[in-house]
């Protein structure tokens, strides 16, 4: 069976976005936030998952007229099941399953890191394998070595914080908005990014960790707030460009120790960290040096989208199987609770 245009929807944390497959292109990436968080420094649970039911049926509406086509048009539901917010994945879930219902269309749970993983095949359908990924995002940081679309390996990951938590919290000590990451990036640009030393955590092999970082910078602020009331303020773009530096040089590292031990014909970088220019140049440079391929997706398909789940969705309708209208979502990645 082929199916042709497959309608995606992402709903996991506090992005409502529908997005519409067709042969290949994609016809229609629509993503509404909740900037209600901001307030909280954080994503609320119970807040996301009421924003999620406002915003789901609108942004639905808009991918559809946007694509130019039918609802009856669609062949497929591809929806994210999880990892994510159990209040936030039941909105998507059974907007997807009341569609498939109402349609008699097939529904295809993916994992919305697979799903991430998935946005490097958007514009680069037939990449060389294998393919080491570094996928980072708020939720997670994993490094996967991908030998075949539906072939993945679980390297190493991080064993607390994920590289996006470690931009939020610093973000939220240095008084910058939620989500921090895109301002951290912001000040950083016109930062001296050796200006201050943060120490880096000593993992063995492919694992990481990233609550030390984080922690060093409070005890940073406090030690030099004392004599000096106005250090944050006035030293903010060098704190956040030796900051974001050091993850970056953390990151790097345990990517190249990857590279040395698989050899891989592809690095690829996905999630929402993945939209920070100076990590996509450094692992763009690393891959030139170990002349592999880079491949990292266009800003639109890093942070959560539904695009990535059109395209994990397209993936396991090819390689996989249809999911039963009976699958129920999962917070946690491997668990089905
Ligand atoms: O993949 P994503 O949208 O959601 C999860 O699945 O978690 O990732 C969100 C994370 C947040 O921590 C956000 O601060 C971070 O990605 N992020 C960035 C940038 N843009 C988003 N971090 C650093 N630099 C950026 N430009
Ligand atoms: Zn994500």
């Amino acid at each position: 069976m082929h199916y042709s245009t497959i309608l995606g929807i992402e709903s996991s944390c506090d992005d409502t976005a529908v997005a519409i497959w067709h042969r290949g292109k994609i016809l229609a990436n629509i993503t509404t936030g909740q900037e209600i968080h901001q307030d909280y420094g954080g994503v609320v649970p119970e807040l996301a998952s009421r924003a999620h039911q406002s915003h789901i049926i609108p942004a639905l509406d808009k991918a559809l007229k946007t694509a130019n086509i039918a609802v009856n048009e669609i062949d497929a539901i591809a929806v994210a099941q999880g990892p994510g917010l159990m209040g936030s994945l039941l909105v998507g879930l059974n907007t997807a399953k009341g569609l498939a219902m109402s349609l008699n269309k097939p529904l295809v749970g993916v994992n919305h890191l697979q799903a991430h993983i998935a946005a490097l095949y958007i514009d680069n359908p037939e990449p060389a394998f294998p393919l080491l990924v570094l996928l980072v995002s708020g939720g997670h940081t994993q490094l996967i070595l991908v030998r075949d679309f539906m072939d993945t390996q679980l390297l190493g990951s991080t064993l607390d914080d994920a590289a996006g938590e470690a931009f939020d919290k610093a973000a939220k000590l240095l008084g910058l908005p939620y989500p921090g990451g895109p301002h951290v990036e912001k000040w950083a640009q016109s930062g001296n990014c050796r200006a201050f030393p943060f120490p880096q955590a000593s993992v063995a092999g492919l694992n990481m960790s990233f609550s030390g970082i984080k922690t060093s910078l409070l005890y940073f602020l406090q030690k030099e707030s004392k004599h000096n009331p106005d250090f944050k303020s006035k030293n903010l773009a060098d704190i956040c460009a030796s900051y974001q530096q050091s993850i970056i040089d953390y990151l790097t590292g345990k990517v190249n120790k990857a590279v040395n031990e698989f050899s891989p014909k592809t690095i690829g970088l996905v999630g929402g960290v993945s939209a920070n220019k100076a990590l996509r140049e450094a692992i763009k440079n690393l891959a030139a040096n170990h002349n592999a391929e880079c491949l990292i997706p266009s800003f639109e398909y890093c942070t959560d989208n539904a695009a990535m789940v059109c395209m994990a969705g397209h993936l396991m309708l090819k390689y996989g199987g249809i999911s039963g209208l009976d699958i129920v979502p999962y917070s946690k990645n491997n668990s089905k609770q």
